[in-house]
């Protein structure tokens, strides 16, 4: 491949991350949910963010089908594709974080080296992965977009769980059984760890 960044030069900015965090009055990081279609990604990251934008902070939610429909439109679901979207959307985390903005990311990031590539691009400590585990067997029972029915039909091809593999996480910096908990209560696992952190 062409090396195309050989005349680039990275630039600063005047206006420092550290100045962005201190206006906002807290500090920035990426909040990145993983799971199976139908875990729960998304409805946890709204409701975290919910109570974060409830307490005053600045926040953000990047969402799998909302990116994959903007910024992402015509990736599709192969290995080499997802590997992009992926590595888009860490990107574009690390410009959220760059901004004092808590991100929060809900993705299927079915690969262990596409995350650990997410992690890598922020600081240490910027980057609380959080595994929303639930079995295939739920995912599949509550089969919200009615997703799994149509990948056993094989309508749907490379369907994470069924026909292209789910790598779980070797570790994230919390577990939360989704099928197990409440909302609330996997929202206040989240917080509490955040505050743990001096996050917020
Ligand atoms: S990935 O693996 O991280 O690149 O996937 P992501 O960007 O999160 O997109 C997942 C959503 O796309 C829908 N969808 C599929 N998911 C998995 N496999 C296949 N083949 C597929 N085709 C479409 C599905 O609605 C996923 O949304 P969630 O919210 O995870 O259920």
């Amino acid at each position: 491949r062409r090396e195309t960044t050989a005349n680039l030069v990275w630039h600063s900015t005047t206006v420092t991350k550290e100045d962005r965090q201190q206006r906002a009055g807290h500090k920035s990081c990426v909040i990145w949910f993983t799971g199976l279609s139908g875990a729960g990604k998304s409805t946890l990251a709204n409701a975290v963010e919910y109570e974060l934008h409830q307490r005053g902070l600045a926040s953000y939610v990047l969402d799998g089908d909302n990116i994959r429909l903007g910024l992402n439109r015509g990736l599709g679901f192969g290995a080499e594709d997802r590997k992009e979207n992926i590595r888009r959307i860490g990107e574009v985390a690390k410009l959220f974080v760059d901004a004092g903005v808590i991100t929060l990311t809900a993705f299927i990031s079915p690969f262990q080296e596409d995350r650990e590539l997410a992690r890598s691009l922020v600081a240490d400590g910027e980057f609380v992965e959080v595994y929303v585990k639930c079995s295939l067997e739920e995912c599949e029972r509550r089969d919200v977009k009615g997703l799994y029915q149509k990948a056993r039909a094989g309508e749907i091809s490379q369907f994470t769980g069924i026909s292209s593999p789910y790598e779980e996480p070797a570790a994230p910096e919390l577990v939360i059984e989704s099928g197990e908990l409440s909302v609330e209560e996997s929202v206040h696992t989240v917080l509490d760890y955040l505050k743990a952190r001096g996050i917020i």
